[in-house]
């Protein structure tokens, strides 16, 4: 009877950690990074109206009644005008990675709205030359998988290269030899070229995507480049040497005409 709770706790255990927490169906809003949020819901409530992140219901965000409102926790806010027309929307200001998740508004203890806030996944465009390390940063501390998605023609090869779960920080065969520091993908070449996207794994969701090209640079450029210098430096000299000119010009007319006028006198 104790193994067989215990398996079955193993098993709870197992399940809880490998599969995402179930939550309700909602549609999610998605926001910038650092914007704010407005989650919505309406209806009737004559009591007490609080927001609570989903699976911690105790800890107030912020309520209104009657009376009035209050933010329970810095950053969220609830209006006690759009309370009374039976607006129970709540503002969260400078959404960061921490505010993503599932939030619920209830009156009186009953459930009336869930939310699911998001952010935007970040995007960020990377130009690296053939044998440069291309660096991603992970964004947050829960554990991630790095996707990569071929951008190569002849290759459009897909799927995950690591996941980083806390210190550990696992990559397929392919890169085990390539990564180093979590973040760091040494040796790129051309046809490494692609989306290389960090995903939290708890949410299922993207939260930055590198678009990622390597490439050697064009060598007209390099030669246009070359030219540069030696143009400024070639009028450079031109202005000196015709200033050069002048002057001397100037000069000899002056002492010609003070000859001049010697001999005349
Ligand atoms: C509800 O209130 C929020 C502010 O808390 C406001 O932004 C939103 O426009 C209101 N919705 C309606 C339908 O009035
Ligand atoms: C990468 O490829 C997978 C499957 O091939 C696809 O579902 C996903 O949308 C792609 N991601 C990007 C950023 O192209
Ligand atoms: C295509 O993909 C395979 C396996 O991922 C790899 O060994 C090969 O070098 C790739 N070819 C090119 C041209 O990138």
């Amino acid at each position: 009877m104790r193994s067989c709770s215990s398996s079955l706790s193993v098993l709870i255990l197992l399940f809880s950690t490998f599969t995402p927490v179930s939550h309700p169906d909602v549609s999610p809003l998605k926001v910038n990074l650092l914007d704010a949020a407005t989650l919505s819901c309406s209806g009737r409530c004559p009591g007490l109206v609080r927001w609570t992140v989903f699976h911690k219901p105790m800890d107030t965000l912020a309520e209104c009644d009657q009376t009035s409102c209050r933010s329970v926790k810095e950053g969220y806010q609830m209006i006690h005008d759009q309370y009374l027309k039976g607006n129970f929307s709540l503002t969260i200001t400078g959404v960061d990675f921490s505010k993503r998740g599932w939030y619920t508004c209830d009156c009186d203890g009953k459930d009336l709205c869930d939310a699911r806030l998001q952010i935007q996944p970040l995007n960020t465009p990377v130009q690296i030359k053939p044998t440069e390390s291309l660096i991603l940063k992970l964004d947050i501390s829960d554990p991630v998988e790095v996707i990569y998605n071929s951008t190569v023609a002849a290759n459009r090869s897909s799927g995950q290269i690591c996941t980083v779960d806390g210190q550990s920080l696992q990559c397929t065969s392919e890169y085990s030899q390539r990564v180093s520091a979590a973040l760091e993908l040494r040796g790129m070449k051309p046809s490494d070229s692609g989306v290389y996207s960090i995903k939290d794994k708890r949410n299922d969701e993207i939260i930055h995507a590198y678009t990622v090209t390597v490439q050697d640079d064009p060598s007209d450029l390099d030669g246009c480049k070359g030219a540069v210098v030696p143009v400024w430096i070639f009028v450079l000299v031109v202005i000196l040497l015709v200033s050069v000119i002048v002057v001397l010009a100037v000069v000899i007319r002056q002492s010609l005409s003070v000859n001049r006028t010697e001999g005349e006198l």
